[in-house]
């Protein structure tokens, strides 16, 4: 007993396939109405099971040409569809001669009760199409296209409630962004207060140290031997260290205390300035540099300056390894925002850590192999902040990174 199963969904045809081929029937498959009108003619079933919606040709056109074939069409056809549900859809399958119209999903032992009977009635003679096929052309296309008109409307209607859905879900996702970043201001604030007053009541110990060495090294200099210079020279060096990292700290801590004033600022230019001042003609030239048009942000000319700076830096910074280095800077215009990114080739970094990026003192790459202190970031995330924009970054390791931030467009 061969049955012949149609359907484009690989799953629902594996499916019908073990159900039926456990029952004892021999399974041939097609994906879709012409397939299976070609298999059905070299070697005609025993019974056809089909889909409806398919590609190329759907299972109401593959039961119009079956009922056409005189050699095909006594071979009961069953109609198994779950988009097709409505009743009128029922009526219009039936009318084109189908013995049987099956919804899914159903219970598989019910299903093949079902064919088991269809097939006893077919062999007994008492199995009767529904209706004998309208042999008139137009009227079974008026048929067909009401049918698919109601299918189409009712996608429309399910499409129309998707969209309302998903603008629903993304105003909610606008508003924890939102909140998200009004909560990461405070914690900066916070962090920035505290970061003051720590780097500022280190600095006094600081100095001390340093004038103590100083002392150290004019009284009992030359009667210190190789090993007590040395140790004097790293404590020379490491406070210069920390001073570096007690000034780098101050900076950032400044940024929320500095007045903004906003204003329309050129942002091509500004990166294109930048870029001058942190290479020389000589390493400019390994570098290819390009700046795509960047619409005018409206923000503290001062402050961006540094985002600029300090994006720019890492760019030329971790891709100073690489032979030909490709840095971009560009932007996208989000209705009334703009994304500013910058791009790079170089070391990149592992996605994993991507949200520590922004902390202070946080660092991806070692200080030998790249020198740094890691406040950058973290002065380029508060300033975004104050402007109300967000920073995030994309990179992979050895594959460059790419650095965005968000602000209110001019005008
Ligand atoms: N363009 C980039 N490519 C790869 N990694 C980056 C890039 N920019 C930043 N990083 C990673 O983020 C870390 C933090 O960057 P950040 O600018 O804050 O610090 P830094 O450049 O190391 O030091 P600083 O800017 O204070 O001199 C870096 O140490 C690095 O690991
Ligand atoms: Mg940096």
């Amino acid at each position: 007993m061969n049955i012949l199963v149609v359907d484009d969904n690989e799953t629902n045809l594996y499916q019908l396939q073990i159900l039926l081929g456990g029952n004892g029937y021999q399974v041939i498959t097609a994906a879709n109405g012409a397939e299976a009108l070609e298999k059905a003619r070299q070697n005609p079933p025993d019974l056809i099971i089909t889909d409806i919606l398919m590609p190329v040709m759907d299972g109401f056109a593959l039961c119009r040409e079956w009922m056409k074939d005189e050699r095909l069409k006594g071979i009961p056809f069953v109609f198994y569809t779950a988009t097709y549900t409505d009743v009128r859809d029922r009526e219009f399958a039936l009318s084109l001669g189908a013995a049987q119209f099956i919804t899914k999903p159903q219970d598989p032992e019910d299903f093949i009760r079902t064919i088991r009977k269809i097939i006893a009635d077919h062999k007994g003679g008492s199995l009767r199409p529904a209706r004998t096929p309208v042999a008139e052309e137009g009227v079974y296309l008026t048929q067909y296209n009401e049918t698919l008109i109601r299918k189409l409307e009712a996608k429309m209607v399910q499409l129309e409630q998707a969209y309302r859905e998903l603008r629903k879900l993304n105003e909610e996702l606008e508003e924890r962004v939102q909140e998200r970043t009004t909560k990461l201001e405070a914690t900066n604030k916070e962090l920035e207060a505290f970061i003051y007053s720590a780097s500022h009541d280190l600095r006094a110990p600081l100095r001390a140290i340093d004038a103590y060495v100083h002392l150290l090294q004019r009284d009992l200099g030359p009667h210190l031997d190789a090993k007590g210079k040395d140790v004097c020279s790293i404590i020379s060096d490491n406070i210069r260290n920390m001073s570096r990292l007690i000034d780098d700290l101050l900076a950032f801590a400044r940024i929320g205390r500095t007045e903004m004033r906003s204003s329309p600022v050129d942002m091509a230019s500004l990166a294109n300035t930048i870029f001058q001042e942190l290479t020389t003609p000589e390493s400019r030239g390994k570098i290819d540099f390009h700046v795509g048009p960047l619409p005018r942000a409206l923000g503290d000319a001062a402050l961006l300056r540094e985002v600029w700076m300090n994006l720019l830096d890492n760019a030329i910074k971790f891709s100073s390894k690489k032979e030909h280095v490709v840095i971009e800077v560009d932007a996208e215009q989000p209705g009334d925002r703009v994304v500013y990114s910058v791009r790079d080739n170089g070391a990149g970094f592992d996605m994993q850590h991507a949200a520590k990026l922004f902390g202070v003192f946080q660092r991806l790459h070692s200080a030998e192999e790249f020198k740094g202190t890691g406040v950058g970031l973290a002065i380029v995330q508060s300033i975004v902040l104050r402007h109300g924009g967000r920073v995030w970054a994309e990179g992979a390791p050895d594959k460059g990174a790419k650095f965005y931030f968000s602000l209110k467009r001019a005008g």
